[in-house]
């Protein structure tokens, strides 16, 4: 057997199952790219501390590119009794060049090196996911464009409540995709600053330079206490606090989709190419992607829970318990991606029956707010217009009519409030017509909404 890196003050050397218990290189690997990253600024700084020669530092440099060649080239042995990826890569370059190998590790402890990897590792996955929430967002928003002027009804607790443009519908998940990314962008920020130098948990007394290996490495500052350089791992929570945030919008869409995709309501159609069928049931086409999206939400949330569990009861400063912390973040990463992905996809699939749609409009009396606002209007106060609304929906029920059905006799005789300008607020189109404050599902409102968001994303 090898001798381990950390072998000098160990007689015996680990059992077969220790090894395969402790070894995190099956996962880990995956840091590859930014523990190269950071082994080259941290070479950089020593060698202009004078910690370690210059020759020393041009064999690392070379030898660090040379590795990242071989690992993108399927070329390279991951050891698992080389323990992690920070060993792995050591190790071999040892194997590669020698002495000069056996310098990289100056002032440098694997405590601060795992959480500069992983924090470079999590900004580039940030940024992976605001290019995909930004990827939906544009095929939300040509939804919307395309489906200009439709009405559909807006419901709450799942009962018809008020019409609204279906673009309407569409830009409110748009809003909330654009919080999401805002707060991706948020945690990155706080998380942007650099470990490492932290070494072990203390900090050093030789005389690196943290600043320069924090700015070469893209981070805002160093992180101003050691202790909590290597203890931090607030930031993986943050991080998948947003993905599940994330991941729970998209849920919500995936279910409302799921909804309007049924017979019950046949709002939408999903085209054949986003649709999954039976192995029994030989009419079945269903909405699976999107119920998988709801599904998987599922996962993201148990991710962000496995990572609060895990800290939950860790004093400081660095517990090995903390190398569960990665498969969580891989797997939180990797399915809210396709989440969104998939969601994007299945959005440039479906189109809306408006047929449909135009045929359910009449149940459920959609322009009774609206016209509850005529009678204010009218000089009536809200909650006597609220009562009197309410009669007329109470006879049009007995009697099985829309409100624009009752005559103005009927009406005049719950309200002498009511005159024939009436029938220009009943409707669902007359409804909508009549929306105009800030915000709101009138025309004139979404077609403003629509511009900016046309504006913002899809001719960029
Ligand atoms: N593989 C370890 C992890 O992911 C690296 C740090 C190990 N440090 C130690 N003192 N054993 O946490």
């Amino acid at each position: 057997k090898e001798n381990k890196l950390w072998g000098g003050r160990f007689e015996q050397t680990v059992t077969d199952k220790v090894e395969k218990f402790t070894e995190s290189i099956s996962f880990d690997k995956e840091l590859y790219k930014h523990d190269i990253m950071g082994s080259k600024a941290h070479a950089s700084m020593l060698a202009k501390q004078g910690l370690i020669g210059e020759s020393d530092k041009d064999s690392i440099l070379k030898g660090l590119d040379e590795i990242q060649r071989k690992i993108e080239a399927g070329e390279f042995e991951w050891r698992e009794d080389r323990e992690d990826v920070h060993m792995n890569i050591e190790a071999t370059l040892t194997e590669m060049i020698g002495e000069p190998a056996k310098k990289l590790h100056t002032a440098r402890s694997r405590n601060d090196q795992v959480l500069t990897d992983f924090k470079l590792w999590c900004r580039d996955a940030i940024d992976r996911i605001a290019a995909s929430i930004k990827n939906l967002q544009v095929a939300m928003v040509k939804l919307a464009l395309s489906n200009e002027g439709l009405i559909v009804p807006g419901y709450t607790h799942l009962q018809r409540a008020q019409p609204v443009l279906l673009p309407h519908l569409l830009l409110a998940y748009v809003e909330q995709l654009e919080r999401d990314a805002g707060r991706l962008l948020d945690c990155k920020l706080r998380m942007n600053f650099c470990p490492l130098g932290a070494c072990a948990l203390a900090g050093t007394g030789l005389p690196i330079d943290r600043f320069m290996t924090s700015e070469a490495l893209g981070f805002t500052a160093p992180m101003r206490n050691s202790i909590d350089a290597v203890s931090d791992r607030d930031f993986v929570m943050e991080f998948l606090s947003v993905n599940s945030i994330t991941a729970i919008h998209l849920s919500r869409l995936g279910e409302e989709w799921v909804l309007w995709a049924s017979e019950e309501f046949g709002f939408l159609i999903p085209s054949d190419s986003v649709s999954t069928g039976s192995s029994i049931m030989p009419q079945k086409k269903n909405p699976d992607p999107m119920e998988l999206v709801r599904g998987k939400s599922a996962r993201v949330i148990g991710d962000l829970v496995t990572l609060l569990t895990l800290c939950k009861g860790l004093p400081l400063a660095y517990n090995r318990d903390l190398q569960e912390d990665k498969e969580p973040v891989f797997d939180s990463v990797k399915t809210v991606v396709g989440m969104l992905e998939v969601s994007a996809e299945f959005a440039q699939n479906i189109t809306f029956n408006r047929e449909r749609i135009q045929k359910s409009l009449p149940a459920g009396h959609l322009d009774a707010t609206t016209l509850a606002d005529y009678l204010v209007n009218k000089g009536l106060p809200f909650r006597t217009a609220h009562e009197v609304v309410g009669t007329c929906v109470h006879l049009c029920v007995s009697r099985n009519l829309r409100l624009e059905d009752l005559t103005l006799d009927d009406l005049k005789h719950i309200s002498p409030a009511f005159n024939q300008d009436v029938y220009e607020y009943l409707g669902v189109e007359n409804a909508v017509n009549k929306f105009s404050s800030y915000g709101s599902t009138g025309s004139a409102c979404v077609a403003s909404q629509l511009d900016y968001w046309d504006k913002e994303y899809c001719h960029v």
